[in-house]
């Protein structure tokens, strides 16, 4: 159901056009380019929720055209990870987008978008440093990687990105001005379900059970801003959410912490903007999710 409200492109419910090349992708911008029209670019892994559409909503406030690409990057998961099961739903991933009607999809294959003999990874320092690099150590270089080719790939004027995955959003902006690559970079706030759990592809891996306890983390995540805005102690808030967390029934927390909002550097100032980010596992699942404090 598209609700009226929505903002979407002017050619709502045709099914987009979908381009697996790059000389296609390029051929559709150009000829937008040279009608003076504005495109933006909303990369994804497709499994597409309303997480993803609220990104191509907003990209039709700011652009005339919206390209979202679907592509599960392999360089961007260890070899222990998911990206065998990570969920693969084009079919209905186009149907969604074109309900907002969504201009193009682009959905390459890995040959497309790694080449054979292609060597060149980019590697990002300041805001990639800790967080999810203590733990995926392989991540945001595969994802800065994916992200530059894809930018430059469809050189769209703007593109959209979750604070659901702030780190990631931290990382691009400085992969985006160190490379010049000329490009405005959107974030887009975290849509969430009822109960407050973050909405994320990975949600599907929840079994009943851990679906009940998920929605704990945003709870104790909350509690702990109000603690620290009220001026309370930041340690001994994160140390009571983790305890609260473990016996709610999570199995692991990789990181459970609060950074400068901007630089994602531990906080050493007082008034500076902050964000508690965590990662959390539960069962076969991890978690992701961020606040401002
Ligand atoms: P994916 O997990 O599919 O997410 C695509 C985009 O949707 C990201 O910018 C992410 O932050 C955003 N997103 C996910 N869940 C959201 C939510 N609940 N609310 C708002 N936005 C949400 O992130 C990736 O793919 C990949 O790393 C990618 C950038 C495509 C590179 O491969």
């Amino acid at each position: 159901m598209i609700e009226v409200t929505r903002s979407v492109g002017s050619e709502v419910g045709r099914r987009p056009v979908i381009v697996r090349t790059v000389a296609e992708l390029r051929t559709h911008v150009d000829a937008w380019r040279r009608a003076g029209e504005t495109v933006a670019m909303v990369p994804t892994m497709g499994a597409l929720h309303e997480g993803h559409l609220s990104l191509v909503e907003e990209g039709f406030r700011r652009a005339t055209h919206v390209v979202v690409s679907i592509f599960v990057n392999p360089t961007q998961f260890a070899p222990h990870e998911d990206f065998q099961t990570y969920p693969r739903t084009e079919g209905t991933d186009v149907e969604k987008l074109a309900g907002l009607g969504t201009d193009l999809v682009f959905a390459p294959n890995a040959l497309e978008m790694y080449p054979l003999g292609s060597v060149t990874r980019v590697e990002v320092a300041g805001p990639a440093l800790g967080l999810e690099t203590d733990f995926r150590p392989h991540f945001f270089s595969g994802v800065a990687t994916v992200v530059a080719k894809l930018l430059v790939a469809c050189a769209p004027d703007i593109a959209i990105f979750g604070e659901k995955d702030y780190q990631q959003l931290a990382v691009v902006r400085q992969m985006v001005r160190d490379l010049m690559i000329p490009v405005e970079i959107v974030g887009g706030a975290t849509v969430r379900e009822a109960d407050g759990l973050a909405m994320s592809s990975r949600n599907a891996y929840l079994s009943p059970r851990e679906r009940v306890i998920a929605p704990r983390l945003v709870a104790e995540m909350r509690r702990v801003a109000e603690t620290v805005r009220a001026g309370g102690d930041a340690a001994s808030a994160l140390a009571t959410a983790k305890a609260a967390l473990l016996a709610a029934g999570f199995d692991r927390v990789d990181y459970l912490e609060i950074r400068n909002a901007v630089t994602l550097a531990a906080p050493s100032e007082t008034g500076e903007p902050l964000r508690l980010l965590a990662a959390l596992w539960l069962g076969r699942t991890r978690l992701i999710d961020n606040i401002a404090v």
